[in-house]
């Protein structure tokens, strides 16, 4: 990736990966409910960490990229504290603490067998993470789009290379 690439199209681009192992998790959970014995449970289940472990590293460096690099530029026209990236930053908290709480269920799911409550919190971070890519790329996007001059968009994208 360089500096010359539009730092929007890069961040479209994570989004469509995200996409991708948001429709493999919903797959798991289906099978997971569908599923009767404990043996297939518990595979299933062991391959949701290879999703948190994307979570953790690959999504939370997306979020970086635009708390870090696309947001306070932005945040120079629209403003941060109120406004569509005032209610990004609440979604990203809200992704966080979600996936946590996934997380958390899946670890103790030797001990505890909820399976349940993992399909629901997986299906609701799901349909978080959908509805914020939605208004990232139908709204924010648009904005950082019309707003955001050639060289704003360079620095922005030469700041997201440095997030790893
Ligand atoms: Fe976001
Ligand atoms: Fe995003």
């Amino acid at each position: 990736m360089d500096t010359s690439i539009d730092p929007i199209t890069a961040l479209k681009s994570d989004h469509e990966a995200v996409r991708a192992v948001l429709n493999n998790l919903e797959g798991y959970l289906k099978k997971i409910g569908s599923v009767s014995s404990d043996g297939l449970k518990n595979n299933l289940i062991n391959q949701l960490h290879e999703i948190t472990a994307f979570i953790d590293k690959d999504l939370e460096i997306h979020f970086k990229k635009e708390e870090e690099a696309l947001f306070p530029v932005l945040g120079n026209y629209i403003g941060i504290e109120t406004g569509p990236i005032h209610v990004m930053l609440i979604e990203h908290k809200h992704s966080r603490e979600l996936s946590g709480e996934f997380k958390a269920k899946i670890n103790s799911y030797p001990a505890e067998k909820d399976y349940k409550s993992i399909i629901d919190l997986g299906n609701s971070f799901i349909r978080l993470l959908s509805e914020h890519i939605d208004k990232e790329e139908n709204i924010l996007f648009n904005m950082a789009d019309m707003q955001l001059s050639r060289d704003e968009k360079h620095g922005i994208m030469e700041k997201m290379l440095t997030i790893k």
